[in-house]
């Protein structure tokens, strides 16, 4: 029996449902075209930062003096000037040259959380050539006068304004501290999301003893990290008009196949590829194809959200169901 793996996803189909997530490997050439040989259906580039933008015309200093004015937890969010080594410049080249070097869909990023001139580098993203959007709304609401409505204008004036500058489809991409998740999904989706990325890694501060210094630290993404995205999208799975990618703790079909039974339309991964290298894509393919026929079915559309919260035999387990029993039956067994 041939399983058909396409899914669509932003409205673009797809060959199959296994994209990789915004990183430096996709705007690497040679690794591109290594990834689209094992099998992905589309690559989602690096970000681009507005801080990079802002650097570019000189007014890094006064971003810095701005916000540093604000919080005195900009001080070390905010990178130095010699942290930026690709210009947006370069950045839009290496979208042309990509899409001269390979056939998949390019999805560029553009990382910011303020309304600034920055967003006019959406625009310039399709011009270069990118298929889509992604843009990665990272805000760390530090200010204790800022309220939870304020921070959600912010993302959606922010959606809208980016949505307003390009023709390409727009995908947002945020991190899962919302009091209200599933309805910011659905404002999301209505101020012009055409897909939502569920979800951002907020990376933590850490305290170094020795230097006394709050560092930011990127750890690799184990399994685990997948219940997060796979409660909400089980959650918003036929309830809001916006696609819905996965990303975080996607590491093999298993994981796959439990965030399309939720309702993804695609999986994107990153920490696996760094981890055991870009073969693996193709490997997390098989598996899925293998997992479909044991199963008997015979395409992804037929598995996307067949678990989803609308379609699960139990959907309070996706809400506070079942969560006394699973606290109070634990016995230890780890220790
Ligand atoms: C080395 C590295 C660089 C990343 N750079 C970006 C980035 O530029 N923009 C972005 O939105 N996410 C970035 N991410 C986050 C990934 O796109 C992804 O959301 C996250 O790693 C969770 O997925 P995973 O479990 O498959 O790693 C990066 C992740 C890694 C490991």
């Amino acid at each position: 029996m041939s399983v058909d793996l396409s899914t669509t996803y932003l409205g673009m189909n797809l060959a199959n449902p296994v994209v990789v997530s915004a990183c430096p490997m996709s705007a690497e050439l040679d690794q591109l075209q290594r990834l689209e040989e094992a099998g992905v259906s589309a690559a989602v580039f690096p970000s681009l930062f507005e801080e990079q933008i802002e650097h570019e015309g000189d007014e890094l200093s006064r971003v810095y003096d701005f916000h540093t004015d604000s919080f005195a937890e900009s001080l070390t969010y905010f990178p130095d000037q010699k942290d930026f080594h690709t210009g947006p410049g370069e950045y839009l080249e290496t979208i042309a040259a990509a899409k001269k070097a390979v056939r998949i869909p390019i999805i560029a990023s553009l990382n910011g959380s303020s309304h600034g001139g920055w967003i006019r580098y959406a625009k310039m993203m399709q011009d270069a050539g990118a298929d889509a959007l992604e843009l990665n709304i990272y805000f760390v609401a530090a200010d204790p006068d800022m309220t939870g409505r304020g921070v959600e204008s912010r993302y959606l004036e922010l959606v809208s304004a980016v949505k307003e500058s390009i023709s390409i489809p727009l995908a947002v991409k945020i991190g899962p501290y919302f009091s209200a998740m599933a309805n910011m999904g659905v404002q999301l989706s209505d101020a012009g999301a055409d897909g939502l990325v569920l979800f951002n890694r907020f990376f933590q501060p850490d305290i170094d003893l020795e230097t006394l210094e709050a560092r930011p630290q990127l750890h690799l993404s184990t399994p685990s990290e997948l219940m997060i995205p796979l409660r909400w999208i089980a959650i918003l799975h036929g309830r809001i008009r916006a696609s819905l990618a996965a990303s975080g703790g996607i590491h093999d079909a298993t994981g796959l196949v439990k965030i399309l039974l939720a309702g993804a339309d695609v999986g994107m991964i990153a920490s696996v590829l760094y981890r055991k290298g870009v073969a693996e894509a193709g490997r997390i393919l098989a598996d899925l194809r293998h997992w479909l026929e044991d199963h008997e079915y015979e395409s992804v559309e037929q598995l996307k959200g067949s678990m989803s919260l609308e379609n699960s035999p139990d959907p309070t387990a996706f809400q506070r169901g079942n969560y006394m029993k699973t606290l109070t039956s634990y016995v230890g067994k780890d220790i």
